[in-house]
């Protein structure tokens, strides 16, 4: 796997947060900002590519976790762009890399992570449909990042770096392949 230096990679989490939030009105923006991404990880490397997204996310809730109840208006649009986000991603890891866990004998791990997945979905419309304004509102994005950190924490500490490792690189290059272009679907 590619190794990053640790400016590298929050320079590149920064710009491909920027890329989500550019993404709302400007969509080759955001296409330009992905290809930035891709100069900076091996083509290979599907979970680099994975693990900047996690950050770009996270960034995202930081900046959401920092608002208060008068900025609606900012609360929503994070929120939409945090949604972006973590759709794509979802798409490139529902539809290419559980499912090659899966064909690797994998299946516990990537059970739970679908269902994880899936709470992702439920808080989001959640938090779409609760006022911006409503007390609570911001509690329940705490509980909503506290779970997508336990989740990225099971997939890049335990999952990802466990199956790279198994894959040939001829494999590792196919699998990041298919990613991309399930992920362009939605760039
Ligand atoms: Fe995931
Ligand atoms: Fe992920």
């Amino acid at each position: 796997m590619a190794h990053l230096s640790k400016n590298g990679l929050s320079t590149a989490a920064g710009a491909a947060a920027l890329g989500f939030v550019a993404g709302m009105f400007v969509v080759p923006a955001r296409k330009l900002a992905h290809q930035g991404l891709e100069t900076v990880i091996s083509k290979n490397d599907w979970f680099g590519i994975l693990k900047l997204e996690h950050a770009a996310v996270n960034t995202l809730f930081e900046q959401l976790l920092a608002t208060d109840e008068t900025q609606t208006k900012k609360r929503t649009a994070l929120l939409l762009a945090i949604k972006q986000g973590l759709t794509k991603h979802a798409l490139q890891e529902e539809d290419v890399v559980y499912p090659a866990l899966r064909e690797a004998g994998i299946e516990a791990d990537t059970k739970e992570l679908y269902a994880e997945h899936a709470d992702i979905k439920t808080y989001l419309h959640e938090l779409e449909t609760k006022p911006k304004d409503d007390p609570q509102w911001l509690e329940r994005v705490r509980a909503f990042h506290t779970l997508i950190q336990h989740h990225v924490r099971d997939e890049e500490d335990e999952i990802y770096p466990r199956f790279q490792s198994q894959l040939s690189q001829e494999q590792n290059a196919a699998l990041t392949k298919r990613m991309n272009v399930e992920g362009f679907l939605l760039a």
